[in-house]
């Protein structure tokens, strides 16, 4: 029998990583009440939205009314996505409890999602993390395109290893390894994850698939061999980067619940207040979204 962890932690980034792709707007009371839903399902922690442009993001323009509208359950730790000075002035005077710092291993995607260099980014993200933590905010990162860009095909993990690195000097408490486009199997994935925890703590290393060509449950079941113990989701598999071409959805937030339900490892997510705020969701959005669990469910097996 393998050795799995006993606990898991699902971050749920669907009302961020989810909507920053959709092309349906949506009511910003409906985004309200979708993560007062979320906050009830026993989740611990929720990317609500992120400070970014809203030229680059539309979708994600009420950032402040979103962050500021919510309701706080204690326990449960509300997140968004700064790519600079200026979306930190707003984060924190939207009082968020943790901030997401974000950039990429590939310099063209880099380019394109952010509008500069990798060496440009260092220094704009060392300065978010020196004030968030002065702040008293916890801070993560995320690297993107780990395991492949849509511009510069393969990405080495020594490449990752140096974005990372800087990253954690900075200061963050959390490094996300995203697969933006999906196209990690299980043994790049373990390739990647032996050379990351030779040098970083694997409670500091959160994994974030991306289920583009089917492969991301059985990502995270390797990382899970491998010790891995916080995974990114969003409800529905709702998803995708703008900025990345053939990116789709996150692995699904609801699909992840049933596959470690299954195998004996506790989350702390109520499956019934779960499949109410996809539903939820669903609705709003107007067309059935990807995860194999909605399906069923409209199948009604
Ligand atoms: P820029 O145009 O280079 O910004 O954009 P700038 O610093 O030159 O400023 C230009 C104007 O933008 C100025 O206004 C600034 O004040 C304003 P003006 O003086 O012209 O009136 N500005 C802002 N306004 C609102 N909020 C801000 C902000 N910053 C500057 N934060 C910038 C640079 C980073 C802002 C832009 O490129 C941007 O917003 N990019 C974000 C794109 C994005 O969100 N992409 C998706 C992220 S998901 C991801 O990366 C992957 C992940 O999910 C993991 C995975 O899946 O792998 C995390
Ligand atoms: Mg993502």
């Amino acid at each position: 029998m393998k050795k799995w962890p006993e606990h898991i932690t699902i971050k749920e980034v669907g009302p961020r990583d989810g909507l920053q792709n959709e092309s349906t707007a949506i009511a910003t009371e409906d985004k309200i009440a979708w993560i007062n839903k979320l906050s009830k399902t026993g989740l611990t922690y929720i990317e609500i939205t992120s400070f970014v442009h809203p030229k680059w993001i539309p979708q994600l323009a009420d950032a402040f009314s979103v962050a500021t509208s919510i309701e706080r359950v204690p326990g449960v730790t509300y997140a968004a996505l700064v790519p600079n000075q200026k979306g930190l002035e707003k984060a924190l005077e939207s009082e968020v409890d943790e901030v997401s710092v974000f950039m990429s291993a590939s310099e063209t995607h880099n380019r394109k999602n952010i509008n500069k260099s990798i060496a440009d980014t260092f220094p704009v993200l060392s300065e978010v993390v020196r004030e968030a933590k002065s702040a008293s905010k916890t801070v993560r990162g995320y690297v993107s395109t780990v395991f492949g860009c849509p511009y510069e095909g393969a990405i080495s993990v020594e490449q990752v290893m140096k974005v990372a690195e800087k990253l954690f000097e900075m200061g963050i408490d959390e490094l996300s390894l995203g697969d933006t486009i999906g196209v990690a199997t299980p043994r790049q994935v373990e390739l990647v994850l032996d050379s990351f925890l030779q040098r970083f703590p694997k409670e500091k290393v959160a994994m974030h698939f991306h289920d583009t060509r089917g492969t991301a449950l059985a990502n995270v079941l390797i990382s899970l061999e491998m010790g891995i113990t916080t995974f990114d989701s969003s409800l529905g598999g709702l998803g995708g980067c703008p900025y990345a071409p053939g990116a789709s959805g996150n692995v699904a937030t609801d699909d992840l619940l049933y596959m470690l339900e299954g195998m004996g490892i506790a989350t702390g997510i109520d499956r019934e207040r779960l499949t109410d705020a996809a539903l939820f969701i669903q609705n709003k959005i107007g067309r059935a979204l990807n995860s194999h669990h909605l399906q069923t469910i409209s199948c009604g097996s």
